[in-house]
């Protein structure tokens, strides 16, 4: 059992009508396996996938000491959360992450990296058409060859669909490697595959134990289909907004992929049989948000639900305090930082749901390969669940485009009648 699902089914004044929406997304979800659009859910069983990752992986490891993943979205959050989630062993290459074109913060980076002739570039693009990946290659590109070093391609890897895309393109021409991310896996429901895999395998994680994990979700179907069935609940209750409480530093940036994956897959035009809008996915980090955000759930005035997750391990310490430089903290003698963590957790799920939050909590004994795997699937599944049972599709962001339109018209000198368009 990798991760346990609580919850007070009297906070949630729940019905007799739960246990019907939690079969008809037990349905849906053991449909997914099958779907065609929902491809993410058959990634633990591409052999061949997991092979090609840990070779490529193995292969650069060889000669270089540091990846740079360069990507957007759902082609580096997932890695972004996987690689902090989990402890990896020493003596493996470093991996960083370049999801953002900041110029300043680029630049500065870029000019000060001694490295760059042992570093591998991997540009991550399902599309292999995103202009902020790819403004990123160019200008790693351009800066390798003015310092003197051999152009981006002599050391790196595409992750994309293998299809023919401007990235696909540069890389078949430049004889890039290229790792499949297969047709009918999503952007942000891919980081079980080479987008999330290879920089794990880098950095030395066990793709196979990632991949049981994410195997143990989809023999656990009524897991996915209670938390989907929470999420419906939370919708129709007319909550505005959904917390992520993680109760473990590891899953700080676990909560902004579940953010993406959450605001991306339901939050869309309303259908007639769901006329209920998507609640806003915000992620926080016990105990840190405790001084932050609490305030807004607590009195904000606005109905919410929360669902918290907690990592037996990150309560679990042996250490307890010998004595205590403060007088008025001389109860925490005898007690381990652990306790105080779980402690907390408890109190501020208890003080939310005193102010009418209803919550539940996903509970695991500690974050690793399997845990982690585990978890990406069972959000994956729950949400793209809802989003199927709201008459959404989960699998699109139409609502991203026109930003983008808007961009690429006014970068290439288009006419505002063409804007408007
Ligand atoms: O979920 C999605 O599809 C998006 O968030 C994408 O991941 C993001 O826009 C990056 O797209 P791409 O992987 O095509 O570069």
């Amino acid at each position: 059992m990798f991760w346990e699902l609580d919850f007070d089914s009297s906070a949630w004044k729940l019905g007799p009508d739960f246990a019907t929406e939690v079969n008809a997304c037990r349905e849906l979800a053991a449909s997914l396996l099958s779907r065609p659009e929902s491809g993410f859910a058959r990634l633990p069983q591409k052999e061949n996938l997991w092979t090609a990752i840990d070779l490529r992986a193995r292969e650069v490891a060889r000669t270089t000491t540091h990846m740079v993943v360069v990507g957007m979205g759902g082609s580096s959050l997932g890695g972004q959360a996987l690689l902090s989630s989990c402890p990896r062993p020493a003596g493996r290459g470093q991996v960083s992450f370049l999801d953002n074109i900041d110029a300043d913060y680029f630049w500065t980076w870029l000019r000060s990296r001694l490295d760059l002739g042992t570093t591998h570039w991997v540009i991550v693009s399902k599309s292999g058409n995103t202009i902020e990946t790819l403004a990123l290659a160019d200008q790693i590109d351009q800066h390798l060859r003015a310092s003197g070093h051999r152009r981006v391609s002599t050391n790196a890897t595409v992750v994309s669909e293998t299809q023919d895309n401007p990235l696909t393109h540069w890389a078949r021409r430049e004889s890039v490697p290229i790792l499949e991310i297969p047709s009918d896996v999503g952007g942000r429901y891919s980081v079980l595959s080479a987008v999330g895999g290879l920089p794990a395998a880098y950095a030395g994680l066990k793709c196979d134990r990632l991949v049981a994990g994410a195997k143990w979700t989809l023999e656990n179907l009524d897991l996915v289909a209670t938390l989907a069935a929470l999420g419906q609940v939370q919708a129709q209750r007319g909550d505005q907004m959904t917390m992520l409480w993680s109760y473990a530093e590891g899953l700080r940036r676990f909560g902004f992929w579940w953010q993406q994956l959450w605001a991306e897959s339901l939050a869309k035009p309303l259908s007639p049989e769901f006329p209920y809008p998507a609640t806003i996915p915000v992620p926080c980090v016990g105990a840190c948000d405790q001084h932050s955000v609490l305030q807004q759930a607590m009195q904000g005035g606005r109905p919410l639900s929360a669902f918290f997750v907690r990592v037996a391990a990150s309560e679990e310490t042996a250490t307890k305090l010998e004595r205590s430089l403060f007088e008025t903290q001389s109860f925490l003698v005898g007690k381990t930082l652990g306790e105080l963590y779980a402690t907390q957790a408890e109190s501020t799920r208890l003080a939310l749901q005193e102010q009418g939050v209803p919550t539940a909590v996903l509970r695991t004994k500690l974050l690793d390969e399997r845990s982690m795997g585990a978890l990406f699937m069972l959000w994956e599944m729950a949400i793209a669940v809802q989003g199927l049972r709201r008459g959404v599709n989960p699998f699109d962001q139409p609502g991203v485009e026109r930003g983008k339109q808007m961009t690429l018209a006014r970068l290439s000198g288009a006419s505002p009648r063409d804007l408007q368009s």
